[in-house]
């Protein structure tokens, strides 16, 4: 049968759940998952390890331009974890330290990284048949995507889910910081001058506040249907 394979743009602010839903339909369709977020973290590891001033945007382009990302999600290997490979090791733990997360919306507000990023992302999406999480996919990245979905949530909400995520890694911090972090990256994110947060026109809301993430997969796999995509049945029955 001849398949058809879409691309699906998943946006949406910090703790949406952008990450889980991408990668449960990554797998219910056989597509690959593309964590544009993992990538923005590893150019800020790279730049806090270089000891690179993050107001230094000839730098930190520079950096872009010559870094190597690969994201690896084998479902059927690992299970959920997708691996972050920046120039060949796996900081896939490492971009998810509090120091990164404080410090990713400076640097993915520089131009010159966000050119390189895009392309990047673009080229990695050529193929059709990709799930892409991010900020501004549906709007810069894929603006032809077949399925964009803007998924949003409460601050609090996302707040308690981030907080959950860190205590079961062991890592326990006050959920009123957490709260002030998250707003903090939102307005970040939103207001900058390049490629800010915000819902593509075509794209589909889903506020998931009082949705379990089964319900909100349930929607964006009903919705990815209506536009052509179709079940990968053999990685579906290898997994479960
Ligand atoms: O997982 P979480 O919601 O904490 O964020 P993320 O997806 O890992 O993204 C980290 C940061 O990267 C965001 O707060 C944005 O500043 C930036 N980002 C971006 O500018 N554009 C994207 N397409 C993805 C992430």
């Amino acid at each position: 049968m001849n398949s058809k394979k879409i691309s699906i743009a998943i946006d949406g602010p910090a703790g949406s759940g952008k990450s889980t839903i991408a990668k449960e339909v990554a797998l219910k369709f056989g597509y690959t998952y593309i964590d544009t977020g993992a990538m923005y973290r590893a150019i800020t590891f790279k730049a806090l390890r270089e000891n690179i001033c993050l107001t230094d945007e000839q730098q930190l382009t520079q950096l872009a331009n010559h870094i190597s990302i690969v994201l690896v999600y084998e479902p059927l290997i690992d299970g959920t974890q997708l691996h972050v490979i920046m120039d060949g090791s796996d900081v896939s733990e490492e971009i998810r330290s509090i120091e990164v997360t404080n410090n990713v919306s400076v640097v993915a507000a520089v131009s010159g990284v966000r050119e390189a990023m895009v392309l990047l992302q673009q080229k990695m999406a050529l193929t059709g048949g990709v799930v892409m999480d991010g900020r501004d996919i549906g709007t810069v990245v894929l603006p032809q995507a077949e399925l964009k979905i803007f998924l949003t949530a409460s601050v609090t909400e996302r707040s308690k889910r981030r907080w959950l995520e860190l205590k079961e890694k062991g890592i326990m911090v006050e959920l009123q910081e957490l709260e002030e972090q998250i707003r903090q990256r939102d307005y970040l994110d939103s207001h900058r001058e390049i490629s800010p947060l915000c819902q593509a026109k075509q794209a589909i809301l889903l506020d998931t506040t009082s949705l379990t993430i089964d319900q909100v997969v349930t929607k964006v796999i009903e919705l990815a249907c209506t536009k052509g995509a179709q079940f990968d049945n053999y990685l579906m029955n290898k997994y479960r």
